[in-house]
């Protein structure tokens, strides 16, 4: 088969072949670094992986291949961001400054600002509106080195809207980055709205619709002081299996409300935030192996003094991913490589295990990891070129982008 494309001479070629599954506990050995390495591809997939002399001897390549030099350059699969919300409209710049001032988070919300406002923006917002943002933060996740994601509704909490976002998420899925779509209805109560009323809704109503109409992978729920209790998310997420919606929570993201010991329950694909997780709900969740999706950029944003225990938990063999939680309240940051330098520096990661968070263990965590996160013969050909002569540099150069060349399923996405 002809080679479209090789990557070749790269001075680190950080493949991450290995089991497939997600990775709990890893030495830098695991990353399976190739040495003046290179990738070729055929028709968006790659096609053999190996030295740059071992490649260029054995494949039939012609004028037609276009090669790529990354002498002297860091080659990583493409990042995969395992939690955000994309789809949303307009910006909450004013709540920043008001928590500069010493309002919190969960004030904010209480008092009918944070995601209500983004609620009302997002309900007034047409289709094409919501389209044309999508695009622009997508555009720029994809110049920091992101190739594919998952995203999730949760600024409608009304079916039209919630349906509005998840079709949007539909239209830009493989235009051209991956997106896995979740449905969070269960993001906040609508004000105004009963508690219990709006869960019976959500599970008699809104969940069966989403799922009829093939509109979300995933459920989620904001399991959360004053947001739903781990009984009202529980059902939510059973509903959602009930549907063939693979559960995944947000939590002990602000307080320990049980939320990872009711992801374990339940079988969560992952468990996102876990900034308060308890000792018992991380050894639940290793044994039922539910990926710890952190997200230190939100505790950054959010002026949080502590971050998740992610040394407890790769001690005690919980995989992690990373997500960069992009939203307009507790994260506006589109760049999953400043979220690694966070977790080495605040979480405590080494360099070689946030990047197995930011890759394979993500594709893992968003359902992809057959298909994404390695640089593996029969894989796509996700790739990112690093202006960086050592994979460590990626996390520890913060907030400069070393993104050279980013590459979709072998087409050149951004150079
Ligand atoms: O993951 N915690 C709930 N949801 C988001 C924030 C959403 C918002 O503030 O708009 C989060 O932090
Ligand atoms: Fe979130």
């Amino acid at each position: 088969m002809p080679v479209d494309l090789l990557v070749r001479n790269a001075r680190q070629l950080v493949s991450l072949a290995g089991p497939a599954a997600p990775r709990a506990g890893l030495l830098q050995s695991e990353l399976s670094i190739i040495e003046d390495g290179a990738v070729a591809v055929s028709e968006g997939r790659i096609v053999a992986v190996g030295s740059t002399e071992e490649l260029l001897r054995k494949l039939p390549l012609d004028g037609r291949t276009i090669q790529i030099d990354a002498a002297g350059l860091v080659v990583t699969p493409g990042l995969v961001d395992s939690h955000t919300h994309l789809v949303f409209a307009g910006t909450r710049v004013a709540e920043f400054d008001l928590r500069a001032q010493g309002a919190t988070y969960g004030q904010i919300l209480a008092a009918g600002g944070g995601i209500y406002d983004t609620v009302r923006r997002t309900r007034a917002a047409d289709a094409a509106q919501l389209l044309a943002t999508a695009r622009r933060h997508l555009g720029s996740m994809a110049r920091f080195g992101t190739t594919a994601l998952e995203a999730k509704s949760g600024y409608g909490l009304d079916l039209e809207t919630e349906c509005r976002q998840l079709a949007v998420l539909m239209e830009l899925d493989g235009q051209p980055l991956d997106i896995a779509p979740t449905f969070l209805g269960a993001h906040a109560v609508p004000s105004g709205a009963d508690p219990e009323s709006y869960v019976e809704w959500l599970c008699e109503a809104a969940i069966p619709e989403v799922a009829r109409r093939g509109l979300a992978r995933f459920c989620d729920v904001f399991c959360e002081a004053g947001v739903f209790t781990p009984e009202q998310s529980e059902r939510i997420l059973r509903t959602g299996m009930a549907h063939s919606l693979r559960p995944r929570v947000h939590a002990d993201e602000l307080h320990d409300t049980g939320g990872a010991s009711l992801a374990a329950r339940v079988g969560a694909i992952s468990a996102d935030h876990l900034h308060c997780a308890s000792e018992v709900g991380l050894v639940q969740m290793a044994a039922a192996g539910v990926i710890a999706v952190l997200l230190p950029g939100t505790a950054v944003f959010l002026g949080l003094k502590t971050q998740a225990p992610a040394r407890r938990m790769i001690e005690l063999g919980v995989p992690l991913a990373l997500g960069t939680d992009f939203n307009p309240g507790s994260c506006y940051c589109e760049s999953l490589a400043l979220v690694m330098s966070f977790a080495v520096s605040q979480c405590r990661l080494t360099a070689a295990e946030a990047l197995v968070a930011a890759t394979i263990n993500g594709a893992y965590a968003v359902g992809l990891g057959e298909r994404l996160g390695s640089l593996e013969v029969g894989k796509q050909a996700d790739l990112v070129i690093w202006d960086a002569d050592d994979y460590r540099l990626i996390p520890y150069h913060m907030g400069t982008s070393l993104v050279r060349t980013v590459l979709k399923r072998g087409q050149i996405l951004y150079s």
